[in-house]
C-alpha cells in the first residue's frame, strides 16, 4: 500500500493498493461519518465494480444509491449534471452527506462538479478506475463538464476528501484506453522527472502500483504550489496546446493520450530545432512514445493547429504559455507571441 499526501486547500490522501476497492468503505469511513452515498459511475464500470464498491461502504455503514452514465466523453455534459443533482435531491443527499466517483476521468469531473455545486458543495471521494484518472484528473480538484462550445468549458476547483487508487482495476481496460493514461505518465517523466522515464523504458505492468505513485507524487508537488494553475501548474500542460488542437482537428476521433502523444514529439522535435533541446533527448522522448504504442506523427498542417491554438481557452492576451522541453525532466514555461506558434509547430511536424 502507497499513501501520498496532498496539501491543497484540503489536505487528503491518495492510497494505491491492489483489490483496494473492498476496503473502500472501511477507509472512507476515516475521513468521512458513514452517511448516505451518491456514486455515480458509467455503465461499463458499472457492471465491472459497481457490486464490490457497495458492499464494502454497506459495510462500513453508508446507505448508497447508484446513477448510471452513459460511457464515453459526450456524457459529461449538461444534461447529465442537472440529472444527477436532481438524482440526488429525490434520494434526499443532504450536506453532510457524499458523492463517491467510480469510474474514469469522465465520471471523476462530472461528480467532482455536482459534489462542489450541490447545496454549495458535498463530501467527495474519488476511486479513480483507468490509469489517466489515477495519475492525473482523480489529483488536484479541477472538475467540470462540457459546453457545446467546448470541453470543460464549466467547472470548479473542489478538492476530494480521499482518493483511492486500485491498480487491479486497470486490468479490465482496453489496451488503447490504458496506453492513452501511458501518455500522460510519460508526460510526468519529460516535465521533471528523468528517474520516471527512464524507470517506463521497462515493462510497466509489473511496477504500476510504483509509477501511479511516482506520478501522483509529481502532480501532487505542482498542484501544492500552485492549486489555481497560475503558475507553475502549467507545466502539466507539456503537449497538450498541439494536442487539443489536434482532437479538435480530427472530430475528437483521435483520443486525448494520442494527441498528447503526437503533441509532445512536436514540443521536443520544435525545441531541439531551436537549439533548446538535445537532440538525443527530443530521439529519446519519440523512441519511448513509439514503444507505448503511441502515435509519433500529426496527420495535420502547423497552419490548422496553430489557428486552433490560436482559440485555445489557456491563450493570455497575445500570447501563447507553451511548454517547452529543454531535456527530459527539464521543462519550462515559455511564452510566445500567438503569431509565432504556427512556425514552433512547424518544425516540429
Ligand atoms: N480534472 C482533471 O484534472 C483532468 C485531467 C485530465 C483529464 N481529465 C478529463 O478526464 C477525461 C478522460 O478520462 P478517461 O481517459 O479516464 O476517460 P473515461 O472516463 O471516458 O474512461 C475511458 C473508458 O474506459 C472505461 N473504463 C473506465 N474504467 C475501466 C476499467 N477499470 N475497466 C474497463 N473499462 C473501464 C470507461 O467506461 C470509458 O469507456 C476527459 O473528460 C478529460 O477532460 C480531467
Ligand atoms: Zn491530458
Amino acid at each position: 500500500m502507497k499513501t501520498v499526501r496532498v496539501s491543497a486547500s484540503k489536505n487528503y490522501d491518495v492510497i494505491i493498493d491492489n483489490g483496494i476497492i473492498d476496503r473502500a468503505g472501511e477507509l472512507s469511513a476515516k475521513v468521512i461519518k458513514p452517511c448516505h452515498a451518491a456514486i455515480l459511475t458509467d455503465d461499463t464500470v458499472n457492471g465491472l465494480y459497481r457490486d464490490r464498491l457497495v458492499g464494502s461502504l454497506r459495510g462500513a455503514g453508508f446507505e448508497t444509491e447508484v446513477f448510471v452514465i452513459e460511457h464515453g466523453e459526450q456524457s459529461k455534459s449538461d444534461l447529465n449534471y442537472i440529472k444527477f443533482l436532481n438524482f440526488m435531491a429525490s434520494k434526499h443527499i443532504t450536506r453532510s452527506d457524499c458523492v463517491f466517483a467510480l469510474g474514469g476521468g469522465v465520471v471523476g469531473d462530472l461528480a467532482g462538479f455536482a459534489a462542489a455545486t450541490y447545496l454549495r458543495g458535498i463530501g467527495f471521494i474519488q476511486i479513480p478506475t483507468t490509469l489517466l484518472a489515477m495519475v492525473d484528473s482523480s489529483v488536484g480538484g479541477k472538475t467540470a463538464i462540457d459546453l457545446e462550445a467546448g470541453k470543460n468549458l464549466v467547472g470548479a476547483f473542489y478538492q476530494p476528501s480521499l482518493v483511492l487508487c486500485d491498480p487491479e482495476t486497470l486490468s479490465t481496460l482496453s489496451p488503447e484506453i490504458f496506453s492513452d493514461g501511458c501518455a500522460e505518465v510519460i508526460k510526468y517523466g519529460i516535465i521533471n522527472d528523468r528517474a520516471l522515464f527512464d524507470r517506463l523504458k521497462n515493462p510497466i505492468m509489473p511496477q504500476i502500483e510504483d509509477i501511479i505513485e511516482n506520478c501522483v507524487r509529481n502532480k501532487r508537488d505542482i498542484v501544492d504550489l500552485d492549486e489555481k494553475d497560475n503558475g507553475v501548474r502549467q507545466l502539466l500542460n507539456l503537449g497538450h496546446t498541439a494536442a487539443h488542437a489536434i482532437e479538435q482537428c480530427s472530430g475528437f476521433e483521435i483520443s486525448h493520450g494520442k494527441a498528447v502523444a503526437m503533441g509532445m514529439v512536436i514540443i521536443s522535435k520544435a525545441a531541439a530545432a531551436m537549439g533548446l533541446c538535445p537532440e538525443e533527448d527530443y530521439e529519446e522522448i519519440r523512441r519511448l512514445i513509439e514503444e507505448y504504442s503511441l502515435p509519433t506523427t500529426c496527420p495535420y498542417s502547423a497552419s490548422r493547429l496553430a489557428q486552433i491554438a490560436a482559440v485555445d481557452k489557456k491563450r493570455t492576451g497575445g500570447s501563447i504559455n507553451l511548454i517547452i522541453p529543454y531535456g527530459i525532466g527539464n521543462s519550462k514555461i515559455y511564452p510566445v507571441p500567438v503569431l509565432q506558434v504556427e512556425s514552433i509547430f512547424e518544425m516540429g511536424l
